[in-house]
């Protein structure tokens, strides 16, 4: 005879060390779990995922109380239908296409270019701190037409606001210092946002200044929620994604040297890195009806907590889901970064990231100008470093060794 495991407690230390293991627990045994700790049901399988994701019933609401109060309005998560299509159509066009590639790609370049230089010749560094979680919020400083004397400011407000994000266990301190670095951030803002509407430029809060939803503009506090979104959204996923990339890859030297013999590689490097290791590793949602899944029922307005890295682990969706494997057959890196994905790293559905390509344009130029500049790295301390968080996770450090190269300056994009 069997006997059912426990399920998983994901506020324990030992799911925090590993939440992996767990995750399995729950698909194989409990689909559908009433979580005591979050107070919310636990969803686990792929099908079961993608599929809150893109059912409508499936509301976001949730994100009145987990988004609202850091970012101090409301911000494009949580909305619905018009409201929401118009606003995303607002900053959507400056995340892909022309406006992407003309436009921010040599902002994305000199940002990378600057931070390797604060270590191009050194013999060893941390990319986490060095690289990793300065890099995606300067860029996002800079698309905004920020000042980039302020980087620092912005690293310590975003940290705090995604501290706020992250509070699974409603720490108080923590939750007061995501709010005051909010209504900081506002205040900085503030100044700004008159500045643009007064004599708009070329830059991305110009555009939040100018642009017209509905007949009318943004207000203020929209505004300044946006740009908290933003700074959140992009900095600390893309920061984790980066770290954890450069992790998997060092941990498999093959792949490494498969990736830097063929830069084509980098995409599916970085889809497979999402998918295996997923810097979101949970998104809620709130039911606005009773609905039928994993084998249960969920009552209207309940929590849903759809759990990203175990879907992108289920072994009914993948081959060896365990494995990290760039040239994995059963994920597509042409799909990988639009809502056709076959991993749930970015969402599905109506809230698909809307900034998942400048990611992966911010991840191709890293991966590869950090190649050109160092044509040797090793993990420094000998272990492969593990990943931290449990809402977002990734590498905490990230040693390497390096090799400087004497090629640095023909980095791709230099
Ligand atoms: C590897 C990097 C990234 C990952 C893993 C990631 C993940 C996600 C996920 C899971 C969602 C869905 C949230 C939900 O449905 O509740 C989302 C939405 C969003 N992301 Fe990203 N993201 C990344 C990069 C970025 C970047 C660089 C930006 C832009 C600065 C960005 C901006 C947004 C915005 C504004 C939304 C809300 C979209 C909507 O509600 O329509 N993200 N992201």
């Amino acid at each position: 005879m069997t006997t059912l495991p426990q399920p998983p407690d994901i506020l324990s230390p030992e799911f925090a060390a590993d939440p992996y293991p767990a995750y399995r627990i729950l698909r194989e045994h409990y689909p559908l779990f009433h979580d005591p700790g979050t107070d919310s049901f636990l969803i686990s399988r792929y099908e079961d995922v993608a599929r809150a994701f893109r059912d409508p019933v499936f509301t976001s609401d949730n994100y009145e109380w987990q988004l609202e109060p850091a970012h101090g309005g409301r911000t494009l998560p949580q909305m619905s239908g018009r409201e929401h299509a118009v606003r995303r159509a607002l900053v959507a066009p400056a995340f892909r296409g022309r406006e992407l590639r003309e436009k921010f790609l040599p902002v994305i370049e000199r940002n990378a270019r600057e931070r390797i230089d604060t270590f191009r010749d050194a013999a060893e560094t941390d990319l986490v701190a060095r690289f990793a979680t300065r890099f995606p919020v300067n860029v996002i400083v800079d698309m905004l037409g920020l000042d980039r004397a302020d980087h620092d400011r912005f690293h310590g407000w975003y940290a705090s606001v995604v501290g706020f994000l992250s509070n699974l266990a409603q720490d108080p301190e923590i939750a007061d210092a995501g709010l005051r670095a909010g209504r900081e951030l506002a205040a900085y803002l503030l100044p700004v946002i008159q500045e643009r509407r007064a004599a708009p430029g070329d830059d991305l809060l110009s555009t939040l200044c100018t642009a017209e939803v509905e007949g009318t503009r943004m207000n203020d506090q929209d505004i300044t929620s946006f740009v908290s979104l933003l700074l959140a959204a992009g900095g600390e996923t893309t920061d984790k994604a980066l770290a954890a990339l450069f992790r998997n890859l060092l941990a498999h030297p093959d792949q490494l040297a498969a990736v830097r013999a063929d830069r084509s590689l980098i995409p599916a490097a970085f889809a497979e890195t999402l998918r295996y290791t997923p810097p979101v590793q949970m998104i809620m949602r709130q039911p606005a009806a009773e609905v039928t899944l994993g084998g249960g029922t969920v009552p209207a307005g309940a929590t849903v907590t759809c759990l990203i890295g175990s879907a992108n682990r289920d072994e009914r969706h993948y081959a060896r889901p365990d494995s990290f494997d760039v040239l994995r057959g059963d994920l597509t890196p042409a799909t990988a970064f639009s809502a056709a994905a076959d991993h749930v790293a970015f969402a599905l559905g109506r809230h698909f990231c809307v900034g998942a390509l400048l990611a992966k344009t911010e991840v191709e130029v890293a991966v590869n100008q950090l190649l050109d500049a160092f044509p040797a790295m090793d993990f420094a301390e000998g272990t492969v470093p593990a990943d931290a968080g449990v809402f977002t996770r990734g590498p905490e450090r990230l040693r390497v060794r390096l090799v400087p190269g004497n090629d640095g300056a023909r980095a791709h994009g230099a």
